[in-house]
């Protein structure tokens, strides 16, 4: 479908809407997604980044709908991934007189999916400017953000920052700017986005937060979701919060469970760090609110879970005994968490058993290579159903999480 929007005169959002994705390499997109790509029509033509390859006649027509395509001088390629380049060859083809411009390693990433031997390039360093006529892009590289290749650029005669990934959300909509959209639910999404996309690499974003600092931004068009021009501090805020690892006074409860035993004991945990974290909001203004959570693994999805996990001090992780191993849904929890590298995380490990021993116990040897602080040194089990003792020291388990979570929150604040 045709999506356009203009950020300035000669400044358009060409790029695509994509409401019917469900599933980006796992990450559940709900709500859709966008890909945007951005046209600068100046003395020079320069097309932003592209749209994934089945939607390159889209583009193809956004583009032509505004400029003769043997007009476009650049194709800027700020990020090798293929929901950016995938229409790249498509653009190339279509643009006789265009030279792609990237960073070396951007070139080395293409050549790794297309045929460039037939492509102009124009390499462009970190700090480096090309001139469009009167606005000009000055690139920033910012590796692994997402990938290394990831780069920026800032038009400083617009205020305006080109941010590929970084503070992208993945949202359908016919709104481009953020004061268009709930920001409550904006914020959710791009938190779910950085949980999800750009966790793992929470030091490079910081560094790359800290180059963009010196600048003056008065609209941040990202690769995905609509644009930043309203609310521009609370989402650079939140990136910092998110970035250095700062905790919510949060704990999860998440578990899988076969005949409802661990669910029973996830109950209780839950019930512990409801009690014990509403007492500590209470006498605290600092607080708004204690968040529990209990997640049940097979009834939400990894994405969301994630997005959960990002600002959670403490987690309980919860698994039955399934051929003396984890619940699958359990063991995927543990294997993309390991993944999204969240750190310093509080955490236990709880479960039921029947005739072979083993869930609970790899969640509890998971946690060394998760880096988590585990508050027992063994889990917490339940032959079968656990009986009042069981039940007794997942409460008090729960307690305890809420308690390191306040902390860790105090220790945020200070
Ligand atoms: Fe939106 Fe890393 O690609």
């Amino acid at each position: 479908m045709k999506l356009s929007a203009s950020l300035r005169p000669g400044i358009d959002q060409v790029g695509y809407v994509d409401y019917n994705v469900r599933d980006f390499h796992s990450y559940d997109t709900r709500l859709g997604a966008t890909y945007n790509a951005y046209l600068v029509r100046d003395e020079k033509v320069a097309l932003l980044d592209t749209v994934k390859a089945p939607y390159a006649a889209q583009l193809l027509r956004n583009v032509s709908s505004l400029t003769p395509l043997d007009k476009v001088d650049y194709l800027v390629c700020h990020h090798a991934e293929l929901d950016h380049a995938g229409a790249l060859p498509a653009m190339v083809q279509a643009c006789p007189n265009a030279t792609v411009v990237c960073n070396a390693k951007c070139k080395e990433a293409l050549a790794g999916f297309f045929d460039v031997s037939n492509w102009k390039f124009q390499i462009v360093a970190s700090g480096e400017s090309l001139s469009l006529g009167k606005r000009s892009l000055t690139f920033v590289n910012v590796p692994m953000v997402h990938w290394p290749e990831s780069t920026i650029s800032y038009m400083p005669e617009e205020k305006i920052l080109f941010s590929n990934d970084a503070f992208g959300q993945h949202i359908a909509t016919s709104e481009r700017f953020d004061d268009q959209y709930d920001l409550p639910k904006l914020l959710e999404e791009a938190k779910s986005y950085y949980a999800n996309i750009v966790a793992p690499y929470g030091k490079q974003t910081l560094k790359a937060l800290e180059a963009a600092a010196s600048l003056e931004i008065e609209l941040i068009a990202p690769a995905h979701g609509v644009m930043w021009r309203s609310h521009i501090p609370q989402i650079v805020q939140e990136y910092q919060k998110w970035a250095s690892g700062q905790y919510a006074p949060k704990v999860l409860v998440i578990y899988d469970t076969m005949w409802q035993s661990t669910e029973l004991m996830a109950e209780e945990i839950y019930a512990g760090a409801v009690e014990r974290g509403q007492a500590l909001a209470k006498e605290n203004p600092l607080a708004e609110r204690f968040d529990v959570q209990l997640m049940h693994a097979r009834k939400t999805t990894l994405t969301r879970l994630a997005a959960e996990a990002l600002d959670a001090a403490s987690i309980a992780f919860g698994s039955a005994t399934l051929n003396a191993w984890l619940m699958p849904s359990m063991a995927s929890v543990m294997a993309y968490f390991q993944g999204l590298k969240f750190r310093e995380k509080t955490a236990l490990a709880f479960g039921s058993f029947g005739w072979g021993q083993g869930g609970p116990e790899a969640i509890q040897k998971n946690f060394e290579a998760l880096k988590y602080h585990a508050i027992t040194e063994t889990p917490i089990k339940a032959k079968q159903r656990p009986n009042e003792e069981v039940l007794a020291q997942c409460r008090a388990a729960g307690a305890q999480l809420a308690q390191a979570a306040w902390e860790r929150f105090l220790k945020d604040q200070a």
